[in-house]
């Protein structure tokens, strides 16, 4: 969704910030925009361009911008068409005050109306621009008094910038609902929705919380809450480094970031297994005292949930465990209480459904499990426990890494869950542990499968329909395999229950269909094959990914080999595969692979 970025401080404002917004493009965007505060006249320089950042870069080489204080914005449209006037920054009336904005106001509406009868003059069709309007409608030479006003007339959601022209050195933030940063560096200080957009220049940050106001200055940067009280934060030094956040010679992230998963899930399954920071919340969970385990998330998170309740159902024998979609979970008025403990799984822990949802459920009086690869973030923040899948930083919309980490994490609180409700054996907690540790090594070994992926994968461009399909934890993992298809290749694609073909979706399978069968559960492998035949007498193609060696390819049916492993960690394994089929099928397309059309990485609105 929106990305936003500012600086101030002793260098030139224009070029950081438009490098700034390049390294929030993954977050998704159909505009962008600058602002700049031009000391000479005391007036800020805006331009603003529909489409690519490269296309405002290009406006900005005819305009030189010289100014040491500045904000940028990409822009996903929700109120307003994509336009050069939609996008942001908006300045008020008297173009007294430049704003950003990330989120989404509600009462928008109401308070343009009441804006319109003092007779504010709108440009725009965004609910953005009334923040503009409103703040130049307040300010009376003091930001602190202006912003408070403000943020207590807004609804809704909001990360803000905010700069006025009689305030050569100040820069304003504030944030509800919506992530922001603020980076410190030795020539300046910086907001930012998202960390990659500053660490070039710092990796010292503080995460604003809800309705804190940042006061950043060339030299110093103070907080104060709604009460214009100063409030101590404490600096954090992020671990990622400018490397994990640049493409380096990979054509796009998301291959990179394929390409990463052994030495992430070396990480997170170190973390979590020999004594790290997430090892310790592990034992702090005292699983015993819940009657009712639900699992949520939303798109691949929720894949990672189907996954869960496969693995959890088999090693913890849960008496009441349910996996829901955040966005269902929400409004659902689910059967929990103070028994129940909620998982939330999110990369982004920005995901507004999967918010909603953490926060429902502890209104509700459940405890509430993060499973979050963004440090700072909300749901980092707001849930009971918080374990951190160690993926860095994710920069492809299509998520990779921090899937297979979120899966291994599933896995080792599964293994352990089921150890403290004595369902296993101390003997076998180790052996299932060591099937964890086992599994970057078998990533690895499939990693160097790629080019035989990538050949096959480049005869598949012609397919209107792929379907997937599995049993059991294969289903779920199918599950993942279309989706990602679908989401970075455009071509249609379901995941369906083998045993569920015959209820109807059979009748799809024609000459010229791909089915991708997935089979790594022993005792159904049998059954799996018979569903393989079915469809191959019906003229499909399918491409078989197990790790039972006991099939031979023909020429309707193609097979991938992966390692041996624990069943129900095999989709960490068959993953992988599908991983690189999608996105090779994407890259002969010549798709926008990192960005797909329509999707945002991090999907802060309903
Ligand atoms: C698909 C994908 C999305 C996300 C979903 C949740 O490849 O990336 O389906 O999984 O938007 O995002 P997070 O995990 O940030 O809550």
């Amino acid at each position: 969704m929106c990305g936003i970025i500012g600086y101030i401080g002793s260098e030139n404002a224009a070029p950081i910030i438009i490098e700034g917004l390049k390294k929030l493009e993954y977050r998704g965007y159909d505009s962008a925009g600058i602002a700049v505060y031009e000391e000479s006249t005391s007036q800020f320089n805006v331009v603003k361009q529909k489409g690519r950042i490269s296309a405002l870069e290009s406006r900005l080489s005819s305009i030189p911008l010289d100014s040491h204080m500045g904000i940028g914005h990409t822009r996903w449209a929700t109120h307003g068409e994509p336009s050069d006037i939609n996008s942001h920054p908006h300045l008020g009336n008297k173009s007294k005050i430049a704003i950003v904005h990330n989120g989404i106001i509600e009462n928008y509406k109401k308070l343009k109306e009441r804006l319109e009868r003092k007779g504010i003059v709108f440009v725009s069709q965004t609910d953005s621009e009334v923040i503009a309007q409103l703040a130049e409608y307040y300010y009376n030479g003091d930001p602190m008094d202006m912003v408070i006003k403000v943020a207590n007339r807004l609804e809704g959601s909001y990360a803000l910038g905010i700069m006025c022209a009689d305030q050569p050195d100040t820069l304003i933030a504030i944030k509800k609902d919506n992530p922001l940063i603020i980076g410190v560096s030795d020539h300046g200080n910086f907001i930012a929705s998202d960390v990659p957009a500053v660490l070039k220049h710092t990796n010292k940050v503080y995460y604003l919380d809800d309705k804190e106001i940042a006061v950043l200055k060339k030299g110093s940067v103070q907080f104060f809450n709604m009460d214009k009280e100063p409030i101590s934060k404490s600096l954090e030094t992020v671990t990622w480094t400018l490397d994990s956040a640049e493409k380096g010679e990979y054509q796009h992230f998301m291959l990179k970031e394929i390409m990463e998963q052994p030495k992430v899930l070396r990480d997170t399954i170190r973390s979590a297994i020999y004594g790290g920071d997430n090892q310790a919340i592990i034992d702090k969970i005292d699983i015993e005292s819940f009657n009712k385990v639900v699992v949520t998330g939303c798109g691949s998170a929720y894949n990672a949930g189907v996954v869960a309740k496969y693995v959890f159902e088999s090693l913890c024998r849960f008496p009441s465990l349910e996996v829901e979609l955040a966005s269902e979970f929400r409004y659902k008025d689910a059967v929990i209480d103070e028994k129940s403990l909620v998982i939330l799984i999110s990369q982004s822990g920005e995901t507004a459904d999967t918010i909603a949802a953490m926060r429902e459920a502890r209104a509700k009086g459940a405890t509430t499990l993060a499973i979050v690869n963004v440090v700072g973030s909300t749901i980092a923040k707001e849930s009971d426990y918080c374990l951190f899948t160690l993926a860095g930083p994710e920069i492809a919309v299509a998520t990779t890494k921090a899937f297979s980490t979120q899966l291994a994490m599933l896995y080792i609180l599964a293994v352990r869950f089921a150890a403290k409700l004595n369902k296993i054996t101390k003997e076998k907690e180790s052996e299932l542990l060591s099937y964890v540790e086992d599994l970057p090594a078998k990533v690895d070994s499939i990693l160097k499968q790629v080019d035989a992926i990538q050949k096959y994968a480049s005869t598949c461009v012609v397919y209107k329909s792929i379907f997937f399909i599995g049993r059991n934890i294969d289903y779920a993992i199918a599950l993942e395999g279309s989706l990602k298809l679908k989401e970075i290749s455009y071509i249609h694609s379901e995941a369906y229950a083998g045993g569920e073909l015959k209820h109807g979706t059979i009748s799809l399978i024609e000459e010229d269909t791909l089915v991708v069968a997935i089979s790594n559960c022993e005792r159904l492998h049998g059954k799996l094959m018979s569903n393989v035949e079915q469809v191959i007498s019906r003229g499909a193609k399918v491409l078989l990914v197990t790790k039972l060696k006991d099939v031979q390819p023909t020429d309707r049916l193609s097979v991938i080999n992966i390692p041996d492993s624990f069943d129900l960690f095999s989709p960490s394994l068959s993953v992988i595969v599908l991983q690189l089929f999608s996105y090779y099928v994407a890259a002969n397309k010549g798709a926008n692979i990192d960005k797909p059309r329509n999707l945002a990485k991090s999907v802060t609105v309903e």
